[in-house]
């Protein structure tokens, strides 16, 4: 597995594999990594010749309150983990490898009806980082196809809707969401949490299935549901509720009964850790 700090010569393996006519895989990841993130190479391998994973805390996506400063840095055991995956590049910028000039001035911004509400609420100009460190992140690895979890499904349809609005010649696979066994969402934030938080975490994603099958069963009043499940998650044990929502799937703006593909997005926080979960609602 070959490890890449700079650009140039991550360019330069690019270019190699494909003039040798292999296709390149990508995905974007900030490190510590968990079977989640390993679900996503294994996707990558699974349609490409040879792929490529980044490990980047990225300044930009991380607000001023944040936990930028403690986010998990683990490198050698990711380094580890996706040499056992055989992984074949490594690329592992600086910040200053990756913003040369400081703040970045030039930025890539997905219209606001998708980027201002939900995570973008609470976390104004989250994914104007976002967009703008994975469209360098693209320019630098130049891949055919990138990977991304539903996890983070705003994130997805974000990234989605720039590589369509700007005619990038990427593809975007969505990978399905990694669980524990009791079904919480494989998350680096998740070990933030004492014993006890870690007990009640999993009621979030039972929280949403309850609801999920509310909807199937044809209650599509909406509003009273989601106040029903976050009161379902207070009782539950968490400390607050940012949202749960039922939103349209694609748009992500509230959910109508008339259309139907839907989709429920929730976050949760215990203590000062935020769970953030979803469920894709079957038509
Ligand atoms: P990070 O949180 O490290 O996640 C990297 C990728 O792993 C994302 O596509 C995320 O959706 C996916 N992922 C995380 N947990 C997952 C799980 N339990 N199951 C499936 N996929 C999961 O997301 C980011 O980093 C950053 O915003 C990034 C895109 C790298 C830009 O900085």
């Amino acid at each position: 597995m070959q490890i890449f700090k700079q650009v140039h010569d991550l360019r330069q393996q690019v270019t190699a594999w494909k003039k040798a006519g292999h296709s390149v895989g990508f995905v974007p990841t900030m490190g510590n990594l968990h079977a989640g993130h390993l679900s996503l190479v294994k996707i990558a391998q699974q349609t490409c010749d040879k792929v490529v994973v980044s490990i980047f805390v990225n300044p930009m996506q991380f607000g001023p309150n944040e936990d930028f400063d403690s986010y998990p840095r683990t490198f050698e055991l990711d380094q580890s983990k996706l040499s056992d995956l055989q992984t074949d590049a490594v690329f592992y910028p600086s910040v200053d490898a990756m913003y040369p000039n400081g703040i970045q001035q030039t930025k890539v911004q997905v219209p606001e009806k998708l980027t201002g509400l939900l995570e973008g609420e609470s976390r104004p100009g989250h994914f104007d980082g976002v967009t703008t460190v994975v469209n360098k992140l693209f320019n630098m690895v130049q891949p055919d196809k990138a990977v991304f979890g539903q996890k983070d499904y705003q994130q997805l349809a974000v990234i989605k809707t720039m590589v369509e609005e700007l005619a990038m010649p990427i593809e975007i696979i969505s990978a399905p969401i990694g669980r524990d066994a009791d079904g919480l969402a494989l998350s680096s934030r998740n070990q933030y949490l004492t014993n006890k938080q870690r007990n009640i975490a999993p009621k979030l994603f039972v929280t949403l299935q309850d609801l999920a099958i509310a909807i199937q069963s044809g209650n599509l009043n909406f509003l009273e549901l989601e106040q029903a499940a976050t009161a379902q998650l207070l009782a539950a044990g968490f400390d607050s509720v940012d949202y749960v929502r039922v939103c349209n799937s694609k748009t992500l703006q509230e959910a109508t009964p008339f259309e139907k593909e839907r989709v429920i997005l929730a976050v949760a926080r215990l203590g000062k850790t935020r769970l953030l979960d979803n469920v894709l609602l079957n038509i």
